[in-house]
């Protein structure tokens, strides 16, 4: 199948970007478009002839060099594409004829230009007429081979079509590679080889060495060969008859190293072009390697052709952009770590500085389908630990504070002040270096979410373990305590959103914090039990204190977060809602330029409009290990907030595909998909008019997690990820793969994908309000605490903690009074006591109508059946309905972390009893609790009302009179039917 779509500017097959029409108006977009890479280097895509405007670069991981204001950037290497091509009808001496190849002179007849992201191979033909009415037909290719980092591929086939005579090629490396007027290269050096040269060069301040060599080879012709060394600019060239019809190629192949990766870059590169192969071996050894990334990588769409080459471009830029070095091993042997910038390997734009938008947007998609790559970025925090030191150190604090920006050393790059174009303009003071902390948690998270899903437990203890606990570290010194209040605080900061640019307790920040504090109390634990001597090594090397650990948990319990439990509305920062209100929709739209730029900086700050997700962004991240603040309720409150006041359009590319994502959790349709379009084509359509800066990388690896976590609706349990589709209604179907601990999984979505396997071989029960009726005991039990509290409580109260954990409940009961976690804890205690006192009553009598004869039932079938109930006394009620000899499994309150809606229990419980899931039902008589079946791709039977347990499979009111025949054949019914 190759379905093509065409958008105004583009075709789009299954695997190729194809430019139809050259638009010199779009050029420095175009030529970010079409970067190639390789994970070590990135080049534009660059005319080979030149163009005027034209933003020729190519960047290497790892190359910075110092320059004024922005402190360090990504160096523009020597450009190796240059490619001239001369022809005359008789004589090279007769300097007035000589024309040479260039699109804005002469007519173009015919132009294609191409990127096949499968190949990861960039190619042009052209048909072009010169002023003087000569036609010739190029060809040309290039490709960064992913064979071989260190090899980059060239070749261009020439046919006159409708005359003869002498044409030149010439091609060369351009030394002279600046960066936008800046040059950074002091020292230049070159050479002859063998039909073909070399070009040392090296950085003005940071003293990388660079080297490139090449070869070349030219085919269907006899031609006279010269190399010229002029200084800077070595070149091949060669001239030679040309028939009419007639193809002649040219191949060049070039080796690039630095200092960075070998202390003899010249030899390297020398030594390495010898060895290298024909064009057509090379390429295929590239396509060989990069079919290997996409069995891994691949994200399949069908139904949607624009939707699926937009997922499939935004992945290969990551790909070409995410280093394949292993930077634990670069680093064992001395060399450096690198990440992915803002703006990939494609652009000027962000200086090659690398933000949080790798950890937070970028790893989920390396995590899951390239974990040893993923490493290799979190490894690249680990070697930039001593910049985070030196910074912490130097605004005062103890322990690391991660860069807001960041280069080679972790120290801090963020410009201080932006400069007008203005002649009379003042400059403007940018607030993030000092400001935007968040990343400190953000980087923190990061490392926890890729221990979490790869397990990989050596690489936490040596590099992980340290990110976390120095980071938390700074945290102990940053935070201020407030004691009217007698509560901790972090003032002055910039959130996610950076359109407030100096605000208190940000609610982002601060339950990011508390996240990241009791992670690091939890790895401290870990590595005493399983890392002793790792675990000392790091108390002694930090000076991790028992005190500072204290404090940890101090801060955790007692740091200020704006939400109400009321309503479930977060405040984005201290004082948000009494900023002015804004509408956006109604009052600002439609609009070319951001909110910031229409209000002014000054402006901005003063109302209830985001640059990007704040609020949203903290569920967001919060949502997959579902910890506070995350539950549907609190997600729709502050969705209906929130989304709106977003500057969804031009503030920042990094919301829409979260936005999408989040959608998608909502069911709200046709939004997520919208929101996902604006994602996945912000590049592909410019539709912010600055893809010539570079790749909008975070926006891309957002594209990845809306289409994953959002539309296939992937949840992670202890026993790997589970979908829980919901597929725009055009998508026929989605396919991928995730990495969990070890393996792949696969994923083959469709709409009706969710229904499970009619052959049931296990049946599930929740304990309570299904087999049992112990609702009425936890009553008791709340309604004598409440009564002791003097807080109001009734049945009617009571209803709405059905299904609701014990913390949840008391919650709920304790509305706005405010309680100290301490008290929380004795509160929680005692009522679990007085339930515990009220179960020894219990006997088989309190079986409901109908459970035992059931359970009897499925015992002489032959089915296998399972407790599954979030109750940790759950043991102790079995007992007392002696019903523990018909049960093959029991999964409790304490057998997995996360309490249904997750699918974590009943997958548990699948899995003791040793058969697929997806031939297990679970009874049920909570929505949470239904709700959680569907997620772990199970049947279900609701017990209860419609309006209660309406989405289960089947829906009976009790248990009275329910024959196992029955429900089987009713399962079987809706199987046939489907
Ligand atoms: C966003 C930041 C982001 C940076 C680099 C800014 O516009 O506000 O969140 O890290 O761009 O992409
Ligand atoms: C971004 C900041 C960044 C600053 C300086 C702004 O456009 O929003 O995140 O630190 O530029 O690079």
């Amino acid at each position: 199948m190759d379905t093509k779509s065409h958008s105004e500017n583009f075709i789009y097959t299954d695997w190729k970007l194809i430019e139809t029409q050259f638009d010199p108006t779009q050029l420095q977009a175009r030529e970010t478009l079409f970067t190639i890479g390789n994970g070590y280097l990135g080049t534009r895509g660059c005319f080979e002839e030149g163009y005027p405007q034209s933003l020729p670069a190519t960047f290497i991981h790892g190359v910075y060099d110092d320059v004024p204001i922005v402190y360090k950037e990504l160096v523009n290497c020597p450009d190796w594409l240059p490619f001239a091509i001369i022809f005359n009808e008789s004589s090279l001496e007769e300097h007035e004829q000589r024309e040479g190849l260039r699109l804005d002179q002469g007519e173009i007849i015919e132009y294609q230009r191409q990127l096949d992201i499968h190949e990861g191979v960039l190619s042009r033909s052209l048909l072009w007429r010169s002023p003087s009415g000569k036609t010739i037909k190029v060809q040309f290719e290039r490709f960064a081979s992913l064979a071989d980092i260190h090899v980059l591929v060239q070749r261009c086939q020439i046919t006159p079509v409708d005359f003869e005579g002498i044409i030149e090629v010439q091609t060369s490396i351009n030394g002279y590679a600046d960066n936008q007027g800046f040059n950074h290269w002091g020292e230049i050096d070159q050479g002859k080889i063998n039909q073909g040269f070399w070009l040392h060069s090296r950085t003005r301040t940071s003293r990388i060495d660079i080297c490139m060599a090449a070869k070349m080879k030219i085919i269907g012709t006899q031609a006279t060969t010269e190399i010229s060394t002029t200084p800077g600019y070595p070149s091949w060239s060669a001239t030679f008859n040309a028939k009419s019809q007639q193809t002649v190629t040219i191949e060049k192949t070039i080796t690039v190293f630095t200092s960075l990766e070998t202390e003899k870059p010249i030899l390297a590169a020398q030594a390495k072009l010898i060895e290298q192969p024909d064009y057509q071996t090379l390429l295929l050894a590239q396509a060989k390697a990069w079919n290997q990334v996409w069995l891994k990588n691949d994200v399949l769409i069908d139904g949607d052709s624009t939707a699926a080459f937009a997922v499939r471009y935004n992945l290969f830029q990551l790909l070409i952009a995410a280093p394949k070095e292993g930077a634990q091993e670069a680093g064992n042997k001395g060399k450096t770590a690198v990440s992915i910038p803002a703006k990939t390997l494609s652009g000027f734009g962000y200086h090659g500085h690398i933000f949080w938008d790798t950890e937070i947007f970028i790893l989920p998609l390396l995590i899951f389908t390239q974990p040893d790559i993923a490493r290799n970025l979190l490894s690249y925090r680990y070697q930039t630990l001593d910049g985070a030191r030196r910074k912490a150190s130097h605004y005062g604090y103890l322990g690391a504070m991660f860069s807001w920006e960041s280069a080679d050393t972790g120290d801090e790059v963020t410009p201080r002040w932006s400069l007008p174009n203005d002649f009379y303009g003042e400059d403007v003071r940018i607030w993030c270096r000092d400001r935007e902390i968040h990343i400190n948690a953000d980087i923190a998270y990061a490392v926890w979410y890729y221990w979490w899903v790869t397990k990989d437990d050596q690489w936490m203890q040596q590099q992980g373990a340290e990110i976390i606990l120095d980071t938390a570290i700074f945290w102990t010194t940053r935070v201020e305590f407030n004691p009217d209040d007698q509560r901790y605080e972090i003032r002055g900061v910039i959130g996610a959103d950076e359109y407030h640019e100096c605000v208190n307790n940000n609610s982002f920040t601060n339950c990011m914090v508390k996240w990241h504090l009791i992670k690091a109390l939890w790895v401290y634990d870990w590595l005493c039990n399983h890392f002793p001597e790792q675990a000392t090594f790091l108390a002694e090397k930090l000076q991790l204190t028992a005190e500072i650990r204290h404090q940890w948990s101090e801060i955790s319990q007692k740091i200020w977060i704006l939400f109400s439990p009321e309503t479930g509305l977060i405040e984005q920062f201290e004082g948000f809602f009494q900023l002015q209100d804004i509408n956006l929709a109604a009052d600002y739209e439609p609009r070319n330029k951001s909110m910031q730029a229409i209000l002014g900086v000054e402006q901005t700050n003063k109302f209830q409009v985001l640059k990007q997700l704040d609020v949203l962004m903290l569920i967001y991240l919060m949502r997959q290990p579902s910890d506070f603040p995350y539950n549907e309720q609190t997600l729709r409150v502050n969705w209906d907030y929130y989304a709106p006041r977003t500057d969804m359009t031009y503030g920042s590319s990094l919301s829409p595909s979260l936005h999408a994502a989040l959608a998608a959790d909502l069911n709200l349709y046709p939004e997520a998909y919208e929101l996902f379009m604006q994602g996945a084509m912000v590049d592909l359509e410019d539709r912010r008019n600055n893809t010539g800066d570079g790749i909008h990388g975070a926006c891309a690896g957002g594209v990845w997690q809306a289409v994953v976590f959002g539309f296939a609706g992937i949840r992670l349990t202890e026993n790997g990820p589970v979908a829980h589709p919901r597929l725009p209604p055009h998508w026929k179907k989605l396919k991928f793969q995730l990495y969990w601990r070890g393996e792949y999984h696969q994923f083959d979505l469709g709409q009706n994908s969710q229904l499970p396997n009619p052959d049931i071989q296990g049946v599930i029960f929740d304990l309570d309000g299904v087999l049992t009726d112990t609702a009425e005991l936890h009553y008791l039990a709340w309604k004598k605490l409440a009564d002791e509290e003097g807080i109001p409580f009734d049945r009617q109260a009571n209803e709405a903690l059905r299904g609701v954990s014990r913390r949840n409940s008391l919650m709920l009961i304790l509305g706005e009074r405010k309680y100290s976690e301490t008290k929380i804890q004795q509160l929680m205690q005692k009522k679990n006591d007085y339930y515990l006192q009220f179960i020894q009553s219990v006997t088989p009598k309190n079986l409901l109508p109908g459970a035992d004869a059931l359970l009897q039932e499925l015992v002489q079938a032959g089915i296998k059946i399972a407790i599954g109930s979030g109750s940790k006394n759950a043991r102790i009620v079995i007992d007392r309905l002696h019903i523990g000899d018909k049960l093959d499994a029991i999964a409790d309150g304490n057998s997995v972390n996360q309490a249904k809606p997750a699918p974590d229990l009943f997958l548990y419980a699948a899995h003791l009893l040793g058969i697929p899931q997806n031939q297990c039902v679970v009874f049920e008589d909570a929505t949470v609790g239904i709700e959680a079946a569907k997620a772990g791709g199970m049947w279900s039977v609701g017990i209860g009302s419609e309006t209660r347990v309406g989405a289960a499979t089947v829906v009976v009111p009790n248990l009275a009179r329910v024959t196992w025949g029955d429900i089987k054949g009713k399962i079987q019914r809706i199987a046939d039917s489907s």
